[in-house]
């Protein structure tokens, strides 16, 4: 049964968050249940202190992962689809993927029957953390990486398979140039990659609210579109579409510049940025991906709100977490902005070599707890946690994951890195 006196009711697109909120959560396989705990208490702690106990998270466990598998026969519960769906707004620590016997990522499961369309990842600097790069405090850059397509539709035909064969054929006669750029016909796999208007619509709509809502000064459209015309290439077409016409009074796009003054040269184009950004216009351009991860090392200023198809989006928001030296503790979020449906993740797996352990650093599930605070309109909650934790790990005051490569730090685990935050509100 839903309690719907504290269950969030989306009205006209907006999110009505009672005082005493019921959130569900799924505790996680491996370190998940460290993590969740040190998650738990940091922000119950952070929503007593900024609300005066006026407001309260009543915690919900649903069940997923190994947990649910011993409990209840199944992976993924129709139960616990249904509280995220009913209670709106979730969390959950990290799942085991089960491995052989055709059963899919649990992850994935829960983003493609939620229809969870955006993969939110902000990367930023936490001062105290070893970073691979001389400037890693530069960047600060939210992707919107889509969820449901590409390749990640799991559309793929086996070499040699019947499937194949079939498929091949077909080709082979209704569209034979396409069958002849195949180099090797017959010992070739296969895989579809469906990049829609309408999931690409979506997903660059979600970036360009949140760039508008955060004053944000750049979008950037991601995409390999110089080899994938009708997918990737597509992807791009259909964001400066929506820019220019129905954010014309917000976003100025480099396409539209480069429409009225062929020929120019970047020192212009980047006056044509800065007019725009003067002026109150979010920038939009876009970068070839190979570029992109040039780019984002060499130029991180340059990249603020990133939008981008689902393969790009993989390897973009790990590589940039990396960057900054926040592999571990990046947080993340999947979120449906239609139906307002959400679940704040870590981003990590399930670290077996440590599970059980109290050494976990819980930092990504607690960000990705500032995340849905944030999402909810808690945001002084969401402030105090965030400063805290920049204190915290200034400190020195580190899990072992990080505390290894910092010379003078003292060591913590994942209880007392908790408590350290609590201690430093
Ligand atoms: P992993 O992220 O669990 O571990 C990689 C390495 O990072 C290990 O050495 C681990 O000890 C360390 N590590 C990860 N999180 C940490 C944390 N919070 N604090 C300190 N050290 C941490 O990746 P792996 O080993 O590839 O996957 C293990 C399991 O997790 C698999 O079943 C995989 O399917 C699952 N997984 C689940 C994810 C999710 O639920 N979102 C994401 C990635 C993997």
């Amino acid at each position: 049964m839903v309690d719907s006196t504290t269950s969030i009711r989306m009205v006209n697109k907006k999110l009505i968050v009672p005082n005493q909120v019921t959130i569900p959560f799924i505790s996680g396989d491996g370190i998940g249940p460290d993590v969740t705990a040190a998650t738990q208490s940091v922000v119950n702690t952070a929503i007593d202190k900024a609300y005066q106990f006026e407001r309260k998270i009543i915690w919900k466990e649903v069940l997923a992962g190994e947990k649910a598998f011993h409990q209840t026969g199944e992976w993924l519960p129709q139960e616990t689809l249904n509280a995220f769906s009913d209670y709106i707004v979730g969390i959950k620590g990290p799942l085991t993927t089960p491995v052989g016997g055709g059963i899919r990522s649990l992850n994935v499961a829960l983003r493609k029957d939620l229809d969870l369309y955006v993969c939110l990842r902000p990367v930023r600097y936490f001062q105290g953390i070893n970073a691979p790069v001389k400037h890693p405090e530069i960047v600060d850059v939210t992707i919107f990486r889509e969820n449901t397509e590409d390749v990640y539709s799991g559309i793929e035909l086996e070499a040699d398979s019947q499937e194949s064969k079939m498929f091949l054929d077909w080709l082979q006669l209704q569209l034979p140039d396409s069958y002849q750029k195949i180099r090797f016909p017959r010992s070739v796999g296969l895989g579809i990659k469906p990049i829609s208007k309408e999931g690409s619509l979506r997903l660059i709509q979600a970036a360009i609210e949140y760039a508008i809502r955060n004053r944000k000064p750049t979008i950037t459209l991601i995409h390999k579109g110089n080899i994938m015309k009708f997918t990737e290439g597509a992807f791009r077409l259909w964001g400066y579409d929506l820019a220019e016409s129905e954010y014309k009074d917000f976003i100025y796009t480099s396409r539209q510049f480069e429409n009225t003054k062929k020929n120019a040269g970047i020192t212009e184009a980047n006056k044509e940025k800065e007019w725009a950004l003067s002026n109150g216009r979010i920038w939009m351009n876009d970068v070839i991906t190979d570029a992109a991860f040039q780019n984002l090392l060499l130029y991180p200023q340059d990249f603020s709100v990133i939008a981008t198809s689902n393969l790009n989006g993989d390897y973009l928001s790990d590589a940039l977490a990396a960057q900054v030296g926040g592999i571990g503790i990046s947080p993340g979020a999947n979120i449906n902005y239609q139906t307002g449906i959400a679940i704040f993740e870590a981003t990590h797996g399930t670290a077996p070599d440590i599970a059980g352990k109290n050494l976990a650093n819980p930092s990504s599930l607690i960000l990705s707890s500032v995340l849905m605070l944030e999402y909810l309109g808690w945001n002084e909650a969401a402030k105090l946690i965030t400063k805290s934790l920049e204190k915290t790990i200034n400190n020195g005051q580190l899990t072992r994951d990080l505390a290894q490569f910092v010379i003078g730090s003292t060591l913590m685990s994942t209880s007392e890195f908790a408590t350290a935050i609590i201690n430093n509100f």
